[in-house]
């Protein structure tokens, strides 16, 4: 592995911990507060720093079975984060985050986590 792709790993490892963090709180307060809003904008920020690194730095193209499965993470997560971004610019900090709108939370955030894993899998095992 080269050092851009070292670079990447290491970022998508810091998403993993910032999507965590700010998914178990939302999970558990079920409240939009600071905190969530900001580890899970973070993650975003860290997912596509660390997608573009990977681009980068891998002698495939960027169209693979591990890309596609990031990508596809990257994509339900941003909508996630989205969503609950709308939520709370309507709803404010206090109104807890309805049922469906928590679950689409929880399977997005499983889905990146397989990804995660299916995808360091992936790149390792071949
Ligand atoms: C879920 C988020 C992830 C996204 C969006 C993502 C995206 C990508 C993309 C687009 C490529 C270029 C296509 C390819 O070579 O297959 C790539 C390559 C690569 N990724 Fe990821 N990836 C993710 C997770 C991971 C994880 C968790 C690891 C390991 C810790 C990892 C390690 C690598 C490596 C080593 C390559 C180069 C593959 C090779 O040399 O064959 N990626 N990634």
């Amino acid at each position: 592995m080269n050092s851009i792709l070292l670079t990447g790993s290491v970022i998508v490892t810091l998403a993993l911990i910032s999507y965590s963090i700010g998914i178990i709180a939302e999970q558990r307060k079920k409240q939009l507060t600071n905190f969530v809003m900001i580890f899970l904008s973070l993650g975003i920020v860290l997912d596509i720093t660390a997608t573009a690194f990977m681009i980068f730095g891998s002698p495939n193209s960027p169209f693979t079975i591990h890309g596609f499965l990031g990508y596809s993470a990257l994509l339900v997560m941003v909508i996630d984060v989205y969503l609950l971004w709308r939520f709370r610019i309507r709803n404010g900090i206090q109104v807890k985050v309805p049922k469906n709108l928590n679950l689409y939370s929880r399977y997005a955030y499983s889905w990146w986590v397989i990804a995660y894993i299916t995808g360091a899998l992936l790149v390792f095992l071949k």
